[in-house]
C-alpha cells in the first residue's frame, strides 16, 4: 500500500464528497502502481464503489448489494465498520499457459459491512487492485443471522462513464455460439461477459468475473446510458442462488488497458482464482492432436452406426498411424459409444460393434499415439451422472487421459441452463472427479470460463464459441472473416478456446451455401492467435496429405508458452501475436486481418538481442483473396535479427504464420 497516494486520494475524495451530499465513512485503496484508486463508501446505509484511472473516473458511483427472499434485503441499512489491507507481490508458475511465469502483484482492502440495527448481519467486500484492473467480491462469514439464504437478485452495478462501445453477445444465447456485436452500452440486451468496451478516450475496458464457484454466471443489462446492472443467470424456479455462510461471490473483475493488445496479456482473472489444488499434476500435459470429427459436420461421416460410420476401428487406427507419422499426441474419436440415434440416453461405456476400445487403445499405445475420448450428454446431466464414476473408469484403464465432454441442447435435464448454479455445480463435480481419474477436460457447451484452471489445471480448455464447425453447416455460410479478428479480445479473456484452427479444404459439396471464409495462411496463423492448451488439427487427415508444405506449420506449432506478446491489434480489424515456445529458443507468430487487406509491419524487437534466427514464413500470395482465391499460399525463408522489421502483405481475410528459429 502506497501510504502517500492513499492519503492523497482520501482527502480529495472526501472533499468532493462533502461538496456533493452527505456521505459517511470511506475508505481507499490504490494499484501498486498508483494509477487505479478505488473508494468503498456508504450513503444512506447503501454500500458503494468508485474507481478512478490516471485520476479520471472509469466507474462513478455504483451501489452493490442483494435482494434476498423471505427475509430483508442486504441493500439500505448498512454501514462500513471495519477496514483492513494487505500487498501482495509474488509470482508463480504455471503448468501450462501462455506464459510460464505470472506476476502476481496487489493492494487489497477489505471491508466490514455490517446492518445498521436488527439482525446485524455482515458481509465483507474485498477489493484487489492489479496494475492493470481491479477485481472485489462479496464474503459472507458464519454468523448467527445469516446461514441459509436465497439470493433474488445481486444489485452490483456498474457505473460507467460514459456510452461507451460494446462488442457482446445476448447471455442467453444456446452454449455462447454467437457473432459479436458492436453497439453503444445503451442499446446492449443482457449480455453475458466477459463484455469488453472502448471509450472515446481510446480505454479499453473489459468486465469478467473471476473463480465462479457454487454461484450463477454474470451477466450484464444497461438501466441507462451508461450503467450496467449484474443479472445472475436464473434457477428454471426464478431463484438465482442458494447460498450458505461461509461463501462468497465470485469475483468481479475489470481490466482496464491502454490498447487493445494489453486486454490479452492481463492475468488478473487467473490471479484471483485459488493455486492449484492438485498435488501430483504429472499426467497433466498440453498436446496437439488429430479427430475423426471434421468428417460428421462435413457429412462425411456419420457419428452413429452404419456404412458411412467414422469410429470404427479401422478408421481410428488409420488416424492413430497418420498422428504417429505427423508427430500428434492423439486421435479424437467422436461417434464410438451408443446412443447417438436419440443423442439424449448415451452410454457412456458400451462402443458400437466395430468400434474396439481395447484393440484401439492397445494399438495406439504401441505408436506413443492416445485415443481421446468422447463423452457427448445431449444435456442429460442426469444420465450423465449416474454413469461418470464407471464413465472415467473405463477410460483411465484404457489409458485415456483427455476427455472431450458436450452439452449440446438449450436446456440441461430440459429445464437448467447452462449457466446456472446447477450446471456450474455439475461442471465442477466432472473436473473434480476427471483429476481423480487423471483425466484432463476439454469442455464444450460450458459455463463461460472464469479461469480455475489455475486451481485445476486438468481443466485444459473449453469451447462457448462459435467455432469452427461453424464453417462446415451455418445457415449464415460460416464465420465472417472479423469473427476472429473479435473473439480473442472478448470470449478469449475467459481462458484458452477450443475453436479448432487448421481446415485446409474450404468447401463442402453438400452444403454449398457455407464455407470456411478465410484464406489458407489465415488458418495457419489462429494456430498461434487463439490459445488452447489442447488443440486439435481439425480436417479430415486427407486434406493434410494433400497438402504437406502448409501443414509443416501445424505440426512444428507449440501449444505451450514461455512468454506472449502482442506487438499490434484493434478490435474487429487486426491483430498479431508472437509467442515464445515453452521447449526451445523459438518463436511463432500469427497475425490476422478481418475481410480487409492490410500490410503488418513487424519490428522483431521481441527477439534475443546479437542473435540470428531462420524466418520460415507462410503467407498469402499477391493474389490471394478469402473468396475468390483463398489457397494461394507463399512458403520462404529469410535470416531475421532482433532489428529486422518485417512487411507483409495479408489479403482479405487473409492472415500471416512464422516460425522464427533460432540459429546456434
Ligand atoms: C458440438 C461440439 O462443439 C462438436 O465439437 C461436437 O462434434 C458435437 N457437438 C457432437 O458432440
Amino acid at each position: 500500500m502506497l501510504m502517500k497516494s492513499f492519503f492523497k486520494y482520501l482527502v480529495l475524495i472526501a472533499m468532493a464528497g462533502l461538496m456533493a451530499c452527505q456521505r459517511n465513512a470511506h475508505f481507499n485503496v490504490a494499484s501498486p502502481d498508483d494509477k487505479i484508486v478505488v473508494t468503498l463508501g456508504e450513503e444512506n446505509g447503501r454500500v458503494y464503489y468508485e474507481v478512478f484511472h490516471d485520476s479520471k473516473p472509469v466507474v462513478l458511483q455504483s451501489f452493490l448489494g442483494f435482494t434476498l427472499k423471505a427475509t430483508d434485503n442486504l441493500e439500505d441499512n448498512f454501514y462500513l465498520k471495519d477496514v483492513s489491507y494487505a500487498e501482495v507481490n509474488k509470482t508463480w508458475e504455471q503448468q501450462w499457459g501462455e506464459e510460464r511465469f505470472v506476476d502476481e502483484v496487489y493492494n487489497e482492502m477489505k471491508v466490514l459491512v455490517e446492518e445498521k440495527s436488527g439482525d446485524k448481519r455482515q458481509f465483507y467486500i474485498t477489493f484487489r487492485l492489479f496494475n492493470d484492473g481491479f477485481g472485489f467480491r462479496y464474503e459472507f462469514p458464519e454468523q448467527a443471522n445469516l446461514k441459509k439464504f436465497t439470493i433474488m437478485d445481486e444489485q452490483t452495478e456498474f457505473v460507467l462513464n460514459g456510452n461507451h462501445t460494446a462488442w457482446s453477445i445476448p447471455y442467453d444465447i444456446e452454449a455462447y455460439e454467437g457473432l459479436y456485436r458492436q453497439m453503444p452500452i445503451s442499446e446492449l440486451d443482457t449480455v453475458c461477459s466477459p463484455l469488453t468496451m472502448k471509450t472515446a478516450d481510446g480505454l479499453y475496458l473489459a468486465i469478467h468475473e473471476a473463480n465462479l464457484t457454487d454461484y450463477a454466471a454474470m451477466n450484464l443489462y444497461p438501466t441507462g446510458d451508461s450503467t450496467l446492472k449484474v443479472y445472475l443467470t436464473p434457477w428454471s424456479s426464478g431463484e438465482k442462488v442458494f447460498m450458505k455462510a461461509p461463501h462468497q461471490t465470485p469475483w468481479r473483475t475489470m481490466i482496464i488497458a491502454d490498447n487493445a493488445g494489453d486486454l490479452l496479456l492481463s492475468r488478473l482473472m487467473l490471479n484471483l482464482n485459488e493455486p492449484c489444488q492438485l498435488e501430483d499434476t504429472s499426467w497433466i500435459k498440453p498436446g496437439r492432436y488429430i479427430g475423426i470429427w471434421w468428417g460428421m459436420h462435413m457429412k462425411h461421416y456419420t457419428w452413429h452406426e452404419g456404412p458411412q460410420h467414422g469410429a470404427t476401428t479401422e478408421n481410428t487406427m488409420r488416424y492413430m498411424d497418420f498422428a504417429a507419422e505427423h508427430g500428434f499426441s492423439g486421435v479424437l474419436v467422436e461417434g464410438w459409444n451408443k446412443g447417438w440415434d436419440d443423442w439424449q440416453h448415451f452410454s457412456f461405456t458400451e462402443p458400437y460393434a466395430d468400434f474396439d476400445l481395447k484393440a484401439v487403445t492397445e494399438y495406439g499405445a504401441t505408436k506413443g499415439v492416445k485415443l481421446i475420448g468422447h463423452h457427448e450428454t445431449g444435456g442429460n446431466v442426469n444420465n450423465y451422472e449416474a454413469q461418470l464414476d464407471d464413465a472415467f473408469n473405463l477410460y483411465h484403464q484404457h489409458g485415456v487421459s483427455v476427455v472431450k465432454t458436450g452439452y449440446v441442447g438449450t436446456l440441461l435435464n430440459g429445464n437448467e441452463m447452462h449457466s446456472g448454479q446447477y450446471a456450474v455445480r455439475h461442471y465442477r463435480h466432472v473436473i473434480e472427479k476427471a483429476a481423480r481419474s487423471q483425466i484432463m477436460i476439454d469442455n464444450h457447451e460450458p459455463v463461460m470460463p472464469t479461469g480455475l484452471q489455475r486451481t485445476f489445471p486438468n481443466l485444459m480448455t473449453q469451447e462457448g464459441v462459435r467455432g469452427q464447425e461453424w464453417n462446415a453447416w451455418a445457415g449464415d455460410g460460416g464465420n465472417p472473416p472479423n469473427h476472429t479478428t473479435i473473439i480473442p479480445f472478448t470470449r478469449g479473456l475467459a481462458g484458452p478456446m477450443d475453436f479448432t484452427p487448421g481446415i485446409f479444404n474450404f468447401d463442402n459439396p453438400e452444403m454449398p451455401q457455407t464455407r470456411v471464409q478465410t484464406t489458407l495462411a489465415k488458418q495457419l496463423a489462429l494456430s498461434v492467435i487463439l490459445y488452447s492448451p489442447l488443440q486439435m488439427a481439425a480436417d479430415m487427415i486427407e486434406n493434410y496429405q494433400n497438402n504437406p508444405e502448409p501443414f509443416e506449420f501445424i505440426k512444428a506449432c507449440p501449444v505451450n508458452w514461455a512468454q506472449t506478446v502482442v506487438p499490434e491489434a484493434e478490435i474487429g480489424e487486426y491483430v498479431t501475436i508472437a509467442r515464445k515456445d515453452r521447449d526451445s529458443d523459438n518463436w511463432f507468430v500469427g497475425s490476422i486481418t478481418n475481410e480487409h487487406q492490410r500490410e503488418l509491419v513487424l519490428p522483431l524487437d521481441f527477439l534475443e538481442p546479437n542473435t540470428r534466427y531462420m524466418a520460415q514464413v507462410f503467407k498469402d500470395a499477391e493474389e490471394t483473396d478469402y473468396l475468390s482465391n483463398p489457397y494461394e499460399l507463399i512458403e520462404e525463408e529469410l535470416e531475421v535479427n532482433a532489428h529486422t522489421v518485417l512487411k507483409i502483405g495479408l489479403a482479405p481475410g487473409g492472415g500471416t504464420a512464422i516460425i522464427l528459429t533460432k540459429i546456434e
